[in-house]
């Protein structure tokens, strides 16, 4: 029997009842794992999970044998999720990609529980089937968190984004905790859910001559600030004229870059997101450091990142766009830059294999434009709800050649970064 006097944590009578095994057994040792986990970073109590969860795991890994055993523990305890939840990018997809004989065999060996695990995230609430996709807070997913909603995320592009740019309140979980956590329906209360926790550690002065690129600009401040939270004065002026579609897409693009770079898990902008809003200068704390980002800056980090081909020159193999997914605006943006580029050079195909990665609801409107469409297919463009990483992580397909604009994607595989602009250039060679 598990006693209050054994953790410190502040619990309530229903959570020490749970605690004693009152409630079953399964549901004693989620509530005991939850708790240690808070007790871990201090956190003073347990507070209820307000918002949709945003799960991790969605590769179905082989040697992933004891968190399916947990699954099933939990399936067959009758348990599901509070709410219904949204779950990140699948690993492999065998209907868009063009892979070899032996990359999908690999593949099959590599993510040979992938059956099992979607069978187990459908029992425990998964919303529907084309809630696969990193961004489940665009308007087309509908995962979207209200301001001030607990939640207990994982995935760090995403709790960056819901963290910054919706002030909704999450932590950075391990996978695994989030599905505990979202089962309890309560998250330990420390970090990004207490208000201090969400103060500025760092004043990031953006004094560059123009809007820099947002995967370069969240690989410079994620270097500098690794898992404290920065608050950016100057980047509201240079996003001044852009759409507020645009405006979101900067963050997420730049979220998920701070976020893998550095570690990331909420940044404030000036005059923009929520909390900078609300509470301006204010949201410092005392000893606040200064970092200011010039043009010098951005090419300092930028010319730093490593190439990791094993020869520098030779020609991509396969071009990947959209980690984070795409929102349905930048995959529009895409498919006119690359069809008119062509077009313009008298060119029929793309010269390197372009996948172009997005939600599968994204995809399904795109796809209803049957004209952009078929004009982005007949250039031999492809469009995949694929994670980009969880592919290059079969070594068949990391050995090759990649190019990509996604600062995530550099830094986890040997994926190559380009701009968007260069990437253009490259692709319509
Ligand atoms: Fe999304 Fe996979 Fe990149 S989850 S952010 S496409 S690594």
């Amino acid at each position: 029997m598990e006693r209050q006097k054994d953790f410190k944590m502040k619990l309530t009578g229903e959570e020490k009842a749970i605690l004693n095994g009152e409630k079953g057994h399964i549901l004693q040792k989620i509530m005991k794992t939850v708790v240690l986990y808070g007790e871990a970073f201090d956190a003073d109590m347990l507070i209820p999970i307000t918002g949709k969860p945003h799960h991790f795991m969605s590769m179905g890994l082989k040697s992933g044998k004891p968190f399916y055993k947990m699954m099933d523990e939990i399936i067959d305890a009758g348990l599901t999720s509070k709410f219904a939840f949204t779950v990140d990018p699948k690993p492999v997809d065998y209907e868009n990609l063009p892979l070899t004989f032996f990359q999908k065999q690999l593949s099959k060996i590599l993510f040979g529980s992938q059956d099992r695990l979607e069978e187990q995230l459908n029992k425990l609430g998964l919303e529907d089937e084309k809630s696969y996709t990193c961004t489940c807070y665009l308007p087309e997913i509908g995962n979207i968190p209200d301001r001030g909603a607990i939640l207990c995320w994982a995935e760090s592009s995403a709790v960056v984004y819901a963290n910054s740019v919706l002030g909704a309140r999450t932590n950075r979980n391990s996978a695994g905790i989030d599905f505990l956590c979202n089962i309890l329906g309560k998250a330990p209360n420390f970090g990004f859910l207490t208000n201090d926790g969400r103060k500025a550690d760092w004043h990031i002065e953006l004094k560059t001559s123009q809007l820099p690129n947002p995967q370069v600009l969240g690989s410079v401040i994620g270097f500098k600030v690794v898992e404290e939270v920065p608050y950016i004065s100057g980047l509201d002026a240079l996003l001044k004229n852009k759409s507020s579609s645009e405006i979101r897409d900067y963050f997420k693009d730049m979220g998920a870059s701070s976020a893998s770079n550095g570690a990331v898990g909420l940044f404030h902008v000036e005059n923009i997101t929520p909390e900078a809003k609300e509470f301006k200068r204010d949201i410092f704390r005392k000893n606040v450091k200064t970092y200011t980002i010039d043009d010098n800056e951005i090419s300092r980090v930028r010319n730093s990142y490593p190439v990791l081909w094993k020869k520098k020159n030779l020609k991509p193999y396969q071009c990947f766009i959209g980690c984070p997914h795409l929102s349905l605006e930048q995959l529009y943006w895409w498919n006119d830059q690359i069809c008119e580029t062509l077009k313009k050079k008298n060119l029929k195909k793309a010269s390197v294999k372009t996948v172009l990665c997005a939600a599968p609801a994204i995809i399904d409107k795109f796809k209803s434009d049957t004209k952009a469409y078929s004009q982005l297919k007949d250039f031999g463009i492809i469009l995949s709800p694929v994670c980009s990483l969880a592919h290059m992580s079969n070594p068949l397909c990391s050995r090759k050649p990649i190019i990509t604009n996604s600062n995530k994607l550099r830094k986890y595989s040997t994926a190559r970064f380009y701009t968007d602009d260069e990437l253009l250039d490259i692709i319509t060679k």
